[in-house]
């Protein structure tokens, strides 16, 4: 089985959340396009849900397969969000981002009554940080912003390569808030709660891909099967 087959069987997983009349949160990236596509099968049979894309990609991915559509300014509270990341923690602790989508994530997540998180197993990590966490940045005064993230991440032990973003056509990656992105080679994030607190401190700092409280369960798809990690309230495994 391949690391597709795992993201499948976890966004499969997922759909069991799913009530009718729900009001979602979609994610963004290839684990959650899977999640969105399935969620479109069940809404052609007959499923009801009003549903916010946290990016103009998966807008258009639900839009396509005639998933009804809302605004958070319409729908600024909803039931869940099923998301993927590009690490999650034991404490159920993420870095996001690898997408370009933090920030629309982060907001769609927090205004969510329940974050679900769907991952193949190779982002189950002991500790964050092997990813590059990515910190979305005001155009204005970059280099300066740079610098301030590599000081106060240091004096939060963190030290690494802090790179521009680039698209694919050399030039830098925009996020749809029209924002830029440093992904930022820490390696092992001993503290996270202290390094966000640090980012936040920066101006010219919009968000960065720290989800800390945010998740409140994780399905992880593995060899093994499907492992649900709830918030809390420790680890079970199931058959996939
Ligand atoms: C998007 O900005 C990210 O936060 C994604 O959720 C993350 O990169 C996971 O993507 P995949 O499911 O493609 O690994």
């Amino acid at each position: 089985m391949s690391a597709h087959d795992f993201k499948a069987a976890a966004a499969r997983h997922a759909l069991g959340f799913v009530a009718p009349r729900m009001r979602l949160g979609l994610g963004t990236g290839s684990t959650a396009a899977i999640f969105v596509e399935l969620l479109g099968a069940e809404v052609r049979k007959g499923l009801s849900v009003l549903c916010v894309p946290t990016s103009e990609q998966t807008r258009v991915l639900a839009d396509r397969l005639g998933i009804p559509l809302t605004t958070l300014d319409e729908t600024p509270l909803l039931d869940l969000t099923i998301d993927g990341a590009d690490e999650v923690d034991g404490e159920l602790r993420l870095i996001k981002g690898g997408g370009g989508a933090l920030l629309r994530e982060k907001i769609v997540a927090t205004a969510s009554d329940r974050m679900i998180v769907i991952a193949d197993a190779s982002k189950k990590v002991d500790k964050l940080g092997a990813f590059p966490l990515p910190v979305e940045v005001v155009p204005f005064g970059v280099t300066a912003t740079r610098n301030m993230i590599e000081m106060l991440a240091a004096d939060s032990g963190c030290h690494g390569d802090i790179v521009l973003r680039l698209a694919a056509d050399g030039n830098p990656f925009v996020t749809d808030g029209g924002n830029l992105i440093f992904d930022c080679a820490f390696g092992a994030i001993d503290d996270p709660e202290s390094l966000d607190e640090a980012l936040k401190f920066i101006p010219g700092v919009v968000e960065n891909g720290l989800f800390l409280g945010i998740a409140d369960a994780a399905i992880i798809g593995g060899p093994e099967g499907v492992a649900v990690i709830e918030a809390k309230y420790g680890e079970s495994q199931e058959a996939v």
